[in-house]
């Protein structure tokens, strides 16, 4: 790679994933490179089962590659315990699901004050509220999630992933249960949200047209890169 003063956030080689065994498991990723650098904003496309979700676990610290390196932030994540998983995806990351994962006895307000229940210690975070303003949501924040419409769910959850001030935003499908208005003012909001945040992001869609507005694109086809990353 090139030298760059900018910090990698993302550094992996040869990740694989095999879920199974040897003969009879299925190769989910067979062998992935990713280099992302800080504030970077990346799309990850392909068609279903091409293995876009098992990439974006592995990068959340929410699974781990059966091979390979993988640096988040300079961190070896693969040498970490399960606790020192959880505590990178409690400082480092935020998540944003196509299925929004909103708690549903609770209002909109609560559900983005959720992760400052988990986080222990002083690091700098937001104020629930103000997230909840900057997404729009300032006169919902009392509506439970089945009183709020699927684009106003989806920035309940985007506000609940910002609200840590991750280093790095992850998204799967983030558009995918929502109508084309919807899915735009989701994409401008996150593309505002990582400018004000200075957030990197990655975002795994099967629209190419969601994926347009990302920085650079890159195409999973059968658990490898269908060009190469750079
Ligand atoms: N927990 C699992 N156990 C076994 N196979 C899995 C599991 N998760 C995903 N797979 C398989 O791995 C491949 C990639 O899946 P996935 O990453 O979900 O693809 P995508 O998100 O691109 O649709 C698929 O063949 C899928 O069936
Ligand atoms: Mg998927």
């Amino acid at each position: 790679m090139a030298a760059t003063d900018k910090k990698l956030i993302v550094d992996m080689q040869g990740i694989e994933r095999r879920y199974g065994d040897e003969e009879t498991g299925v190769l989910a990723l067979a062998g992935v490179d990713l280099q992302i650098e800080s504030g970077e904003f990346v799309a990850i496309v392909g068609s279903s089962g091409s293995g876009k979700s098992t990439l974006l676990q592995i990068l959340g610290c929410l699974d781990r590659a059966t091979r390979g390196r993988y640096l988040l932030s300079g961190k070896d994540v693969l040498s970490l315990s399960e606790k020192e998983m959880a505590r990178a995806r409690n400082e480092t990351l935020g998540f944003v699901f196509q299925s929004f994962h909103l708690l549903g006895d609770r209002s909109a307000l609560e559900n983005v004050r959720l992760p400052l229940e988990y986080r222990r210690g002083s690091k700098d975070h937001g104020s629930p509220e103000e997230v909840l303003q900057r997404v729009q949501l300032a006169d919902r924040s009392s509506h439970r999630p089945s009183q709020l419409s699927g684009g106003e769910r989806q920035r309940v959850a985007i506000a609940r992933a910002l609200v840590k001030k991750p280093e790095l935003l992850l998204c799967d499908e983030p558009t995918g249960n929502l109508d084309s208005e919807n899915s735009r003012q989701i994409l401008d909001l996150l593309s505002g949200l990582r400018e004000d945040f200075q957030t990197t992001l990655i975002l795994v869609t099967h629209d190419r047209e969601v994926a347009a507005r990302a920085d650079r694109t890159l195409t999973l086809f059968d658990g490898r890169w269908q060009q190469e990353a750079k």
